[in-house]
């Protein structure tokens, strides 16, 4: 401690001056800085002579509960006013007389570990602690100070409490208090950690407060950690831990799960089939009623009349099955669920639940031809391959387009694929066509079944006889038509020939089996007629009318007598001839032959090649026919052999012998002219050839004896000729239209 004067001194700064002694200043004033040491004088002094003190049991070792007070005059920062404490006495010295102890320089007051140990055995106490404060630090010397702590014991009211149950939703004012810790030793500072953090807060007392309203579904219970702690933030003991639990209140209600695509269930399914659970969720506490959901089926309500619900619900586990009430493929139906929590009680919280369902098609429906009997389908035998026999519809009453296709098949009746389907797949059409060439011979009608079927796997019972449908064909025979030896017809007559002549016959162009019936068309004029089934061209009548040079043409129809439907027709041109030309007379005399009678198989034949060069120049094929006398075309017949022969044989199976003249009438082009043909007809021997016998007949004499014969016959006969011309350019000077048989216009010899 400084003395006051000092002090003065110090502060009120002297000054130095030297002077004389009548005063006069020598030197300064000039200031004097004096340093004032200190000198440890002052004691040191505790704040209180007794001080009281609490301390809890269960405080632990080395935690200071109590700090000394003391001070001392002297310099701070100086040995002088460096203290120390100490525990002098300690009373009781029981259990232990080192109970406690105490930080030299701070003056921190602790239990020692063996204070802590007995005091949590026993309330011990109160103690008495007799404490020192000395100066000069750790030094032996020093001044120093006295005084008494009394140390009272205390039951430790740190205990732990039980969880504490807070109302979410709470409404209150707040912070509200919901519990009270304490701890009962003195110079306590409480400290609160939440776990998570949370609204909750402790005041100086202990009191624990909840700041704000709690949300158990944001958390549902929080730790709190309260601390008791001495001035320095030092834990007096382990923290005390409690459970604040949120209790639940009925403030959510069930969501519905979210609402998906529709639930696709296949037509038919069963009764019983799983749709789909429900589980709407329920955020309040799990396990109480508040969470307990239970569900209850709004729409669709059964139909009228309809058996039984189409769906049922189970109220507990939200399970949705199909009921017996049938649904259709193709219905859209949405599910209307009522999910209630309280259990369903009324004043539980609802929410309603969509469940969209769409009834899918199976293919159970077996495709059906519309028509199970087809035809009969007439079909030429010569219609072409690929030609459309018949179409066949078919439909499906499935709705899914995948269950309508269809596929087609012959089931039978066409061993040959002669038959063949063809159809679009997505189209119940199907056409039968042909593949091959029908033939009425081999198969004069089918019978082909045709199957239909889906491509798809049907589902169910199988495909009925309408997935079957029979075409019946039958096939008609096609005959070619006719056909005649020629395109065209052509003949020449003289105007003067006839009624009954013969012009030609119109034959089928090869041997064919069957028979045809010829008629005439046009014969306006009723000069020809037919024989219906030879084919042979008459004249019906004398040519009245008819001019020389003119052509008459008529249609020849030739009728299949089986089949009037099959015809053909060729024309027949006539031409009209004046009379036999005058050439004919100058033709070369045909030398004689010899047929045998009764008829053998064989003829003579007879040229039309003439010597003549006017006739010779005719361009064009010879046409043959008989002289228009009746007699001569009953006993003879007259074919065409070539272009320019012809073979004459007999028409009778008797022919009287003799001699006979058969008129020939030539034409080629428009020239006509007659032969006369000298045929010897004798009767046959043994081997079909004349007599050798008759040798006073001009039959076959020997070479010298037909040579002396032929020319005294020639004599004769030119002699003959002789009268015959004559008598012909006169009769022809008078009437030119005499007819032809009446007039031999050459005797061959
Ligand atoms: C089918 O008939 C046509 C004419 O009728 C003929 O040209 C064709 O060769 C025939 N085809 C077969 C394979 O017989
Ligand atoms: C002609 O047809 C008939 C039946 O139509 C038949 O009996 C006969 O054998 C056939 N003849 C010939 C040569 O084809
Ligand atoms: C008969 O018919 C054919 C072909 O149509 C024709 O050329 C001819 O002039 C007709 N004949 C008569 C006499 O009408
Ligand atoms: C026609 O037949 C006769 C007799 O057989 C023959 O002499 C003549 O050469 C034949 N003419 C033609 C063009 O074939």
């Amino acid at each position: 401690m400084i003395p006051a004067w000092l002090w003065l001194l110090c502060f009120s700064i002297p000054q130095v001056t030297l002077e004389t002694g009548d005063g006069k200043v020598l030197w300064g004033p000039q200031p004097v800085i004096v340093h004032v040491k200190d000198e440890n004088d002052q004691v040191p002094q505790f704040s209180q002579a007794i001080y009281r003190v609490q301390l809890s049991q269960g405080t632990k070792p080395g935690v200071p509960f109590f700090f000394l007070e003391a001070s001392d005059a002297d310099a701070p920062g100086t040995a002088n006013s460096d203290l120390r404490f100490h525990i002098l006495s300690q009373s009781p010295a029981q259990p232990s007389s080192d109970m406690f102890q105490l930080e030299p320089q701070q003056g921190a007051l602790a239990l020692s570990p063996e204070g802590s140990t007995s005091l949590d055995h026993a309330l011990e106490g109160p103690y008495q602690l007799l404490v020192q404060v000395k100066d000069m630090g750790d030094q032996a010397s020093g001044h120093q100070a006295t005084a008494t702590i009394e140390i009272s014991i205390v039951q430790n009211t740190w205990v732990s409490l039980e969880p504490i149950h807070l109302a979410e939703n709470l409404k209150v004012l707040y912070p509200h208090p919901i519990a009270q810790v304490h701890w009962s030793g003195g110079n306590v500072h409480y400290h609160l950690e939440s776990q998570p953090p949370g609204p909750f807060d402790v005041d100086a007392e202990g009191k624990l407060y909840v700041t704000m309203e709690l949300d158990r579904e944001a958390q549902a219970e929080f730790l709190l950690l309260v601390r008791a702690q001495n001035s320095h933030g030092e834990d007096y003991a382990q923290p005390l831990e409690f459970r604040v639990v949120v209790t639940d209140e009925n403030d959510n209600a069930p969501v519905c799960p979210q609402r998906g695509p529709s639930i696709s269930i296949p037509e038919l399914s069963p009764p019983g089939t799983e749709v789909t659970q429900l589980l709407a969720e329920d955020a309040d506490a799990p396990g109480s009623p508040n969470s307990h959901v239970v569900y209850q089926l709004l729409s669709p309500e059964p139909k009228e009349g309809a058996e039984g619900k189409a769906f049922e619900l189970d109220p507990a586990s939200g399970s949705v099955t199909l009921g017996p009430a049938l649904l259709q493929a193709g219905q859209h139906i949405l599910l209307q669920v009522l999910a209630i929590d309280l259990a369903g009680a009324e004043e539980g919280l609802s929410s309603l639940c969509e469940v969209a369902i769409v009834i899918t098609d199976i293919n159970n429906h077996a495709p059906e031809f519309t028509t199970s009997q087809i035809g009969p389908v007439s079909l030429p035998e010569d219609v072409e391959p690929g030609t459309v026999v018949t179409t066949l519809m078919a439909t499906d009453a499935d709705l899914d387009p995948a269950f309508r296709l269809m596929e087609f098949a012959i089931e039978s009746g066409d061993k040959e694929g002669i038959f063949a389907l063809d159809w679009e797949p997505d189209s119940g059409h199907v056409q039968l066509k042909l593949h091959k060439n029908l033939s009425y011979e081999a198969a004069p009608y089918h019978k082909v079944v045709v199957v239909v079927q889906n491509v798809e796997e049907l589902v169910g019972p199988g495909p009925g006889p309408e997935a079957t449908a029979t075409v019946t064909v039958l096939v008609e025979k096609v005959m070619p038509p006719p056909k005649l030896d020629q395109e065209s017809y052509e003949a020449s007559v003289p105007i003067s020939t006839p009624a009954g002549s013969l012009l030609l016959t119109i034959q089928p162009s090869e041997p064919m089996n069957r028979t045809l019936r010829f008629s005439l068309v046009n014969d306006s004029k009723g000069w020809l007629c037919i024989e219906e089934v030879s084919g042979e061209v008459h004249t019906a009548q004398s040519l009245q009318g008819a001019q020389p040079g003119d052509t008459y043409t008529v249609l020849v129809e030739a009728q299949d007598t089986d089949e009037p439907r099959l015809s053909t027709s060729a024309a027949l041109v006539v031409h009209f001839l004046n009379a036999p030309p005058a050439p004919a007379l100058t033709l070369a005399p045909m030398p004689a032959r010899y047929l045998c009678t009764p008829r053998q198989d064989y003829g003579v034949v007879v040229s039309g090649l003439s010597e003549d060069p006017d006739l010779a120049s005719v361009p064009g094929p010879y046409n043959f026919a008989l002289g228009p006398n009746p007699t001569v075309q009953r006993d003879w017949r007259l074919q065409p052999l070539n272009g320019s022969h012809a073979y004459l044989t007999l028409a009778l199976h008797w022919v009287e012998p003799g001699e006979h003249e058969v008129p020939v009438v030539v034409s080629r082009n428009v020239q006509t002219w007659q032969l006369l043909v000298q045929v010897i007809v004798c009767r046959c021997n043994v081997e079909g050839e004349c007599m050798r016998k008759v040798g006073h007949m001009k039959g076959m004499p020997t070479k010298l004896m037909a040579m002396g014969t032929l020319l005294g016959t020639l004599a004769a006969i030119g002699f003959f000729l002789i009268l015959i011309f004559t008598h012909l350019a006169l009769a022809r000077k008078k009437d030119l239209d005499q007819p032809a048989d009446s007039m031999p216009l050459k005797v061959a010899v």
